[in-house]
């Protein structure tokens, strides 16, 4: 089958690759109908993780069950399924408590957590590609109904749309309050469009990106470009306080200055700076123990400036990491059913699977329209 493989640095091809076995009764084969790219791909991509060329991509997967193997018992041939981005087990400690991101079967032993096509997260292909292997399907599959109504939206079940609305949880978002978002990518705008689900009063999304601010605008929530002045003074003066009650990072550690210039710590900070006093924070962007491609060696070990002294005084709370995906799936699945929430706003693309290399390029340029982009294999 055709697959979406990295190949080093700002380079990705669609190769030949050998098609997907069942390994274990437990897995079934899905023929992918949709397979999105993730700014997490472009930390890969750029050659700014671990990964090792040769790795297929794509975590954010969904299509037709295929194959079933002998052990499955509530996934059918011909099901309809988007599978959340973490490869789970659903019997550990982790996945009972529901923290499925954080799997303790699925991965080497010391470590916790898995995903299909991601560095130090298991032996799971990705699934840009025409077919993926699921294992524990009955676990790892979200049924969808039938048919090829709302693609986009349940597409974005895998990833972004539970993260998002993992990032207000992180938080702590309560109805009426009030909420800033740092990156206004694909994440981003999750983050904020998850805080209006749940009620917040106003919403900012910080970028420098007009593009992308645009899109803030489209969905309600305040723009605030940081190219403009210090993003945490624009919010305390567009509330009239000393901080709005929750952050989100959904920038990670690429995260960079007006300048241009990269500091891998400069959201973290700016959120200490943003939000009030015992307010909450919630941290998706992505961090990293190990950046080859750091700008200085304490960061290269994942080691970063964070203020927490001005962090302690505040009293504020933070927590951070992987969404567990699957504990939010369902619920929203059936937000979009009931057309009480449109995620599929963010894509700007359909392109066939060919397309991955110049998709990339272009997405990783924050070029206009490519916000988040959908590969179709088959199309
Ligand atoms: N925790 C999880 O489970 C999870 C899941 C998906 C993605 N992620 C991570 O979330 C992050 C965002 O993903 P994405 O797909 O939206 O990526 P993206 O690269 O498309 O978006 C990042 C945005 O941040 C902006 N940015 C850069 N520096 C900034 C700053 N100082 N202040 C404000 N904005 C700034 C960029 O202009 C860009 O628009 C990535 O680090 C990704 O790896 C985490
Ligand atoms: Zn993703
Ligand atoms: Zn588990």
């Amino acid at each position: 089958m055709k697959a979406v493989v990295y190949k080093g640095p700002y380079e990705v091809a669609v190769e030949e690759v050998d098609d997907p076995k069942i390994q274990d009764p437990t897995d079934v084969i899905v023929r992918i109908t949709s397979t999105a790219i993730c700014g997490s791909d472009l930390h890969m991509y750029e050659g700014r993780t671990d990964a090792e060329p040769g790795i297929t991509f794509g975590h954010e997967n969904m299509g037709i069950v295929e194959e079933v193997g002998s052990g499955v018992t509530t996934v059918k041939k011909s099901d309809r399924v988007v599978m959340p981005f973490n490869v789970a087990c659903g019997f550990c400690d982790n996945c009972r408590a529901g923290k499925t991101g954080f799997c303790l079967t699925v991965n080497e032993p010391g470590t916790a957590g898995g995903a299909y096509g991601y560095v130090g997260m298991g032996p799971y292909p990705g699934g840009q590609a025409e077919m993926l292997r699921v294992p524990f399907a009955d676990y790892n599959c979200v049924q969808l109904p039938k048919g090829e109504e709302h693609e986009q939206d349940f597409a974005m079940l895998a990833d972004i749309f539970p993260t998002g609305y993992h990032a207000t949880e992180l938080a702590g978002v309560q109805v009426g309050e009030t909420v800033a978002v740092y990156g206004a990518g694909p994440v981003g705008l999750m983050a904020a469009y998850s805080a209006q689900l749940k009620g917040a009063s106003r919403v900012f999304v910080v970028d420098n990106v007009e593009h992308r601010l645009d899109l803030v605008k489209d969905l309600g929530a305040e723009p605030i470009n940081f190219d403009n002045g210090d993003a945490a003074q624009q919010i305390h003066d567009a509330v009239q306080a000393y901080g709005v009650d929750r952050g989100i990072d959904a920038v990670g550690y690429q995260a960079t200055e007006p300048s241009g210039e990269e500091q891998p710590a400069v959201v973290l900070n700016q959120l200490v700076d943003t939000v009030r006093h015992t307010g909450g924070l919630g941290i998706v962007g992505l961090y990293v123990p190990s950046d080859p491609g750091a700008p200085d060696e304490h960061s290269a070990k994942g080691e970063l400036l964070f203020r927490i002294g001005r962090f302690f005084e505040k009293g504020q709370s933070m927590a951070t990491g992987q969404a567990d995906v699957k504990r939010y799936a369902h619920k929203l699945r059936d937000m979009i059913i009931a057309g009480r929430a449109k995620p599929g706003f963010v894509v700007s693309q359909e392109l066939p699977l060919e397309d991955a290399p110049g998709a990339y390029e272009k997405f990783d340029n924050r070029e206009p329209g490519y916000s988040k982009v959908l590969l179709q294999p088959g199309r």
